[in-house]
């Protein structure tokens, strides 16, 4: 890691290499608030899996955000809810990159990934408030990190701090989840991985009428060697609302110029593959 951190990092906690080994506390601004308790404790949970799971990320996804990165040339990137770092370690080839995420077990995996030289640095803060004193050129939230924030007041404060800690030119993506209301169940998914198969079934059922969903992972791995595990666990999420995202984006000092249905940028519309928003502040 050869690019010093931006200053002002108050209530946040940095999370680098020397100090992977020890025991990281969180600030209490990281823990006062609730629901990341709740989201903490999935992550940590699943985490044996989900490790697995995120060895191998489509070469697509990593082209798409790597493809921002070339257009924009941003100076400084922030990548919120960042998990395992994986999509913040590419973009670190670009420009120099923070990863926050409230989860310190996940930041811990993501700086143990990171090649040497890497222009990447991971700090634990909660996305609801701009734990950076800093501007950035290019903000995302890949995988929908909002998703876990299910309140308007909740996801207003996370959208606000963008706003805040977004420069001028600066861009913001965000990957957020979108399902039509009906339950989704794929097919079960295998993913190999150096010690063996893994395989994910996972079921969302919509709940309640503000675009909540039970989401269910099960998870099953075998191992090359040894014997089996399994895991299933739940979270509830709240997806985006493609109606009314850019009158809410607005009120917290953003404005969407693009929304997207797909990595290949395609517009989006009702039924699209994926929701991609690309927004800007509002008072430039
Ligand atoms: C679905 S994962 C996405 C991880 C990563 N962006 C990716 O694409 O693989 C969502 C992440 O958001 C993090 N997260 C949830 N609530 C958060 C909050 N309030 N502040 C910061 N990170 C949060 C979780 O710990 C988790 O790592």
């Amino acid at each position: 890691m050869c690019v010093p951190l931006p200053s002002g990092t108050s209530g946040a906690v940095p999370v680098t290499n020397s100090n992977r080994g020890m025991e990281v506390e969180y600030t209490g601004d990281v823990t006062r608030h609730e629901p990341t308790l709740e989201v903490r404790r999935y992550y940590e949970k699943i985490l044996p899996f989900y490790e697995k799971e995120k060895e191998s990320i489509a070469r697509s996804h990593l082209d798409f955000w790597r493809s921002l990165a070339r257009d924009w040339r941003p100076g400084w990137i922030l990548d919120i809810g960042a998990g395992l770092g994986r999509i913040t370690s590419a973009l670190a080839r670009h420009a120099p990159t923070i990863g926050t995420d409230i989860s310190m077990e996940m930041l811990r995996c993501a700086v143990r990934h990171l090649p040497p030289q890497s222009r990447a640095h991971f700090v634990a803060a909660d996305m609801r408030r701009a734990a950076l004193a800093w501007r950035f050129d290019l903000i995302i939230a890949s995988s929908d990190p909002f998703c876990h924030l299910t309140t308007a007041t909740d996801r207003r404060k996370a959208l606000r701090a963008v706003a805040d800690q977004l420069s001028e030119r600066g861009h913001f993506v965000l990957e957020g989840l979108y399902r039509r209301r009906e339950i989704f169940e794929p097919p079960p998914r295998r993913v190999r991985h150096a010690g063996g198969v893994l395989s994910i079934n996972e079921r969302w059922q919509p709940v309640g009428s503000r675009q909540l969903w039970h989401a269910r992972y099960r998870y099953r791995d075998r191992p090359s060697m040894g014997g089996e595990s399994e895991l299933e666990a739940s979270f509830i999420a709240r997806a985006w609302e493609p109606a009314d995202i850019r009158v809410f984006f607005a009120s917290c000092g953003l404005s969407i110029e693009k929304l997207w249905g797909d990595f290949d940028r395609r517009p989006f519309r009702i039924g699209a593959k994926r929701l991609v928003a690309v927004a800007r502040r509002l008072d430039r």
